[in-house]
């Protein structure tokens, strides 16, 4: 899970990071209200900054600096509902008003591809470190973290100095990065990035702008983190999905899938992509229902699935091998008795593995309208983007 800047400036705070003042408003007139206590900490100045899950707000306009709480209000109002790469702004953050002297980037992942974390720090920090990395990747330090030991006092020293920091502002930023430090580890994060870093005119080191991923492998441990989730952004078939304990996640095409096991089903969506690319068709979405493949979780899953209007066929696509192909064939007939008229969309099944005959039979004899069976992964990827392709 993504947090807001607005939540991870608090999570910061809460470990002691430095950052400056700042609240969130849904409605200009809150907007006013913040920047008047808050800019009267910064001589009246306040930044608004719009909320949205994504980077580059600065330079989309979604980023303003107030001089007055009248300003802020006026800014405000411009900032709230406006469209920044797809994401609709629903709330603003008035921060207090710094006084940059430098901008500065790090942070802190999860190197998957290396099986370590990665710490990463440059001089020259503020919008453009994508940019940055492609064109002088030697401005961007890297230095690895080993998870038993993180960011202590020395590793900090290792990734000021590979940044070049001079010795004055290197010592000023050591104790931020073991705070840092402490917020992905303490709150089992798999990135913490602060763009900027900012030096002030005074000499103090802030965190201006921050973005942390937590892990939600980890959300048992985190009671707390449940608060942080934006309800109101989720998908409405992904709550669904989430309440019924399904794996699935929504794209955006017109094939349903379904399939045992995350490998399987993965493959399933590069077969219908390919198979699609020349109709015009595309996976709708991503669904594991797992190992067991009941009558009931087959329920489940084709409901969340029939559920999506764009979706105008459904690719069922099934391994028989701890759950063999007959146990399959039965959940899917007793979810197509359950689902009754609900089911109106074609049905493309392809089911290997353990009792694949038997299974195939079951769906034989049950001879439904809207269901065809295909022997093939390729062949019923072909059907199924087919028949979407037809309905559209
Ligand atoms: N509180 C603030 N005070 C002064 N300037 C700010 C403040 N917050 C952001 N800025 C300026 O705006 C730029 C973009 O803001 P940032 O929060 O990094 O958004 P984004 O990365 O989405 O563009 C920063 O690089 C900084 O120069
Ligand atoms: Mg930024």
């Amino acid at each position: 899970m993504d947090l807001y800047e607005y939540q991870a400036r608090d999570v910061f705070e809460k470990h002691g990071v430095p950052v400056l003042a700042g609240a969130v408003a849904t409605t200009a007139a809150e907007a006013r209200a913040a920047a008047e206590t808050i800019g009267a900490r910064s001589g009246g100045v306040t930044v608004v900054k719009a909320q949205v899950k994504t980077g580059g707000r600065g330079k989309a306009g979604g980023v303003k600096v107030a001089k007055s709480a009248d300003e802020a209000e006026q800014l405000a109002g411009e900032i709230l509902g406006m469209d920044i790469k797809g994401h609709t702004v629903h709330r603003v953050m008035i921060a207090q008003g710094a006084q940059i002297a430098e901008e500065y980037y790090f942070s802190v992942l999860l190197d998957r591809a290396n099986r370590t974390y990665l710490a990463m720090c440059s001089k020259e920090g503020g919008m453009d470190i994508e940019q940055l990395a492609v064109e002088r990747p030697e401005a961007l330090a890297k230095v690895e973290v080993d998870p038993n030991v993180g960011i202590d006092t020395a590793k900090a020293q290792e990734i000021v100095d590979a940044a070049g920091f001079d010795a004055e502002t290197g010592a000023r930023i050591v104790p931020v990065l073991e705070r840092l430090w402490v917020v992905y580890r303490d709150e089992d994060a798999t990135l913490v990035e602060v763009n900027p870093l900012v030096k002030t005119t005074d000499g103090d080191i802030v965190a201006l702008d921050g973005k942390v991923t937590l892990d939600a492998n980890a959300d048992f441990r985190h009671p707390d983190h449940a608060a942080l989730e934006d309800a109101e952004a989720a998908d409405p078939l992904e709550a669904a999905a989430k309440e019924k304990n399904l794996n699935y996640v929504k794209l955006d095409g017109d094939v349903g899938i379904i399939g045992n096991g995350a490998g399987l089903v993965m493959s399933t969506l590069d077969v219908v992509a390919y198979a699609g690319e020349a109709l015009g068709s595309k996976p709708a979405n991503f669904l594991d229902i797992g190992g067991g493949a009941s009558a009931e979780v087959m329920t489940d899953g084709l409901h969340i699935i029939l559920g999506d209007e764009q979706v105008k066929s459904v690719f069922v696509n099934v391994f028989g091998g701890i759950t063999s192909c007959d146990a399959v064939a039965n959940g899917i007939v007793g979810a197509l008795k359950a689902l009754g008229d609900e089911a109106t969309k074609p049905l493309v099944v392809r089911l290997d593995g353990n009792n694949v005959e038997e299974g195939r039979q079951i769906l034989a004899d049950f001879n439904h309208p809207l269901v065809s069976i295909e022997a093939t992964m390729d062949g019923a990827a072909q059907k199924a983007a087919e028949l979407a392709a037809a309905a559209k």
